[in-house]
């Protein structure tokens, strides 16, 4: 089997008839962290919906672990082991932080099963335990993202699509996500990060790729990224 979890080839994709991606080429391998950055409205989000069926594939293909599955609706992709943390609107604001991980597992029908993973997101996400029975709307914003990012990880995907997990969150909040991103990866989740700090997002990432207005301006290591001198300049605010 290819090493590629996920692979693009030629997309182009978008919302009715406009288009916004134009012919991405894009993989991540087994076990790595690609993070995505580019500026607002470059196609970062829009480069994950059209993987998950959510923007429209006008042309090209979205291969998952070497099945075209290109337009396949978001539910079946999700049960074949694709997670999402959307950019907004992540966690139900009205339901408690243990209700929201139970909205998680909607893939498993056994209640210990259900039961047993939270305690094993709980071990994950320590943090979370305590406030188990609090709103998710009464958490902080970094509690939030970590509430996602556990909801997403109770179906035990096989990779994990992070949209802006960072915004708008404090400094230390930053780095919290990101060293738990981490962790998860070397659980064995495959992480694709679309990440607004570039800088901090490329730090924890093996490759990258750079989107302006559509298409791939730059992509390879995660290192050769942060070190390149025309590119962080240009695109991603990095001084250097
Ligand atoms: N549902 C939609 N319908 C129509 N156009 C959309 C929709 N969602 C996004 N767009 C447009 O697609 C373009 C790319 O948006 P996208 O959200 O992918 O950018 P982004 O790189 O994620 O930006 P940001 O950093 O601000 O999150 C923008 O011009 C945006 O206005
Ligand atoms: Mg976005």
């Amino acid at each position: 089997m290819t090493d590629k979890v996920i692979e693009t080839r030629k997309l182009v994709a978008g919302y009715g008839k406009m288009v916004i991606l134009h012919g991405i080429d894009f993989y991540v391998l087994r076990n790595e962290i690609v993070t995505v950055v580019g500026p607002n409205g470059s196609g970062k989000s829009t480069l994950l919906k059209a993987i998950l069926g959510i923007a429209k594939v006008i042309s090209g293909n979205v291969i998952y672990e070497g099945r075209d599955i290109t337009n396949e609706r978001l539910d079946r992709i999700s049960r074949m082991g694709v997670g999402y943390v959307p950019q907004t609107d992540n966690v139900f604001p009205n339901l408690t932080v243990r209700e929201n991980l139970e909205m998680g597992a909607y893939t498993i029908k056994d209640r210990n099963e259900v039961r047993k993973r939270i305690e094993e997101i709980f071990e994950i996400f320590p943090d979370l335990r305590a406030r188990e029975k609090q709103m998710a709307g009464n958490l902080s914003g970094g509690e939030r993202q970590m509430l996602a990012m556990a909801r997403a990880l109770m179906a035990k995907p096989k990779v994990m699509l992070l949209d802006e997990p960072t915004a708008a969150l404090s400094p230390k909040y930053v780095d919290l996500v990101l060293n738990k991103i981490k962790e998860i990866r070397d659980s064995g989740v495959t992480i694709v990060l679309v990440e607004q700090n570039a800088k901090k997002g490329l730090e924890i990432a093996d490759r990258g790729y750079v989107l302006v207005t559509g298409r791939v301006a730059y992509t390879g290591p995660a290192k050769e990224i942060l070190e390149h001198p025309e590119i962080g300049k240009l695109y991603l605010g990095l001084k250097k």
